[in-house]
């Protein structure tokens, strides 16, 4: 059965428990009388106002942003995924190209940030993607093959299926520059090759692919369903519950009709 997420990337925004509590209520009413049967929503607020969105409607769940990889002790100014469990928190962005940029996160890091988040039973979203110059070298695809290798390594097949990947080219992230259809396929095609060799066709089946990087309800077919891929990852968008909400309309319609397109051929 088709299913789609839309996922929101708060990112270090909303400036007060006010503001955080505004966009809540306008999520909540945007959302009203909707039904999800085949999306899964997820919103991600900074750290700060996490206790903030519980409660959250039936549809969207409650993701963070970041985690250090151990239970608890002495790594002050961090969060650990224990806390996120008990906080509620379902869903965790993992190696976003924000924090390899500004914090040094490392495909190492990140594998460990995975591993850390699976043992505590949080869905990880696991962000790979290439940098503007990469892109221009046409190094797209050793570089994707490098993050999956290096942040897939050692995992059983049990471990490798929870996870979600998200592929957000830097270049594409708040640029409103976007890659092709084609291009996305291509990804898409490259990483289920990928993780058939690494695991098995089933497994590579399994793995959900998001797309992110400048996503607009305006164009959500393109850079999802049309390449393939399994929903988006949004960033500036998600901070208006009406776009998130209709993306989230959309995704539902699309797997409406992909599964009825199925069953009818199977029948
Ligand atoms: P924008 O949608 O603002 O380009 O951000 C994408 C992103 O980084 C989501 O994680």
């Amino acid at each position: 059965m088709r299913k789609f997420y839309v996922i929101g990337n708060l990112k270090m925004n909303m400036l007060s428990r006010e503001e955080a509590a505004q966009y809540l209520s306008v999520l909540r009413r945007e959302v009203q009388g909707k039904r999800y049967e085949h999306v899964t929503g997820a919103v991600c607020p900074p750290f700060l106002y996490l206790s903030q969105f519980d409660h959250l409607p039936e549809g969207i769940k409650k993701g963070a942003q970041n985690l250090f990889p151990e239970k608890s002790g002495a790594y002050t100014g961090e969060i650990s995924p224990v806390m996120l469990k008990n906080d509620g928190v379902e869903y965790v962005i993992i190696g976003h190209s924000e924090r390899r940029q500004h914090a040094g996160e490392t495909n190492e890091m990140i594998r460990e940030k995975i591993v850390a988040a699976l043992k505590h039973h949080l869905i990880p979203i696991v962000c790979i993607g290439e940098m503007a110059a990469e892109r221009r070298a046409e190094e797209t695809d050793r570089i994707l093959a490098l993050q999956i290798q290096t942040i897939f390594a050692g995992l059983s097949k049990s471990q490798a299926e929870k996870i979600i990947v998200a592929y957000e080219p830097c270049w594409a992230i708040g640029t409103d520059v976007l890659p092709t259809t084609g291009e996305l396929l291509q990804v898409r095609v490259m990483l289920r090759k990928m993780f058939t060799e690494m695991f098995d066709a089933q497994t590579a089946e399994r793995i959900a692919v998001l797309y992110g990087g400048s996503v607009k309800s305006s164009f959500l077919a393109e850079v999802s369903w049309e390449a393939q891929m399994d929903g988006v990852l949004v960033g500036h968008e998600s901070l208006f519950p009406y776009e998130l909400v209709k993306m989230m309309g959309l995704c539902e319609e699309e797997a409406l009709r992909q599964n009825e397109q199925s069953s009818s051929r199977i029948g």
